[in-house]
């Protein structure tokens, strides 16, 4: 099948299986590997990104799935608040081992897109569907609380 889409501000016209996955097209075919592997099965979130404004699980979602002209952000994508969320991440340690990283500031960014105004409920919210083993969240938390001043 033809896929053509935006993926971080860029326009990629394929031919691709459409039972493709999603993570695997980015990591693998176009060389995107700031997206993480984690548990492969929707649970982990580690694979999140945004595709048309909303976060998604990469990993659950074959390219056929991907309607025609969708926008996909990445972790390596340019845009003001997911710039500002890595700033703050690495200001306030919210990073440990990495492995939940991409994910964490890809659904904190789609949260401040959507609600940059969330309290803390709404960021616990925002962030649940990313599992993060290291930092006990508070720093998560912090950091998505800091940015959120300077928006
Ligand atoms: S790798 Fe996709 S949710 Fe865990
Ligand atoms: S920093 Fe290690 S899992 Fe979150």
């Amino acid at each position: 099948m033809k896929i053509e889409i935006t993926v971080n501000g860029k326009s990629i016209s394929r031919d691709i299986p459409p039972n493709r996955r999603l993570l695997d097209f980015l990591r693998e075919d176009l060389g995107l590997k700031g997206t993480k592997y984690g548990c492969d099965q929707g649970e982990c979130g580690a694979c999140s990104l945004i595709l048309n404004g909303k976060i998604i699980t990469s990993c659950m979602i074959l390219m056929a799935q991907v309607p025609l002209n969708s926008v996909i952000l990445t972790i390596e994508g340019e845009d003001p608040i997911l710039q500002l969320i890595q700033e703050k991440f690495k200001e306030f340690g919210a990073a440990q081992c990495g492995a939940c990283t991409p994910g964490m500031i890809m659904a904190a960014t789609s949260l401040l897109q959507l609600n940059p105004n969330a309290n803390q409920d709404e960021i616990e919210e925002g962030l649940c569907g990313v599992l993060c083993r290291c930092t006990g969240y508070t720093k998560i938390y912090e950091a998505v609380k800091e940015a959120q001043k300077q928006l």
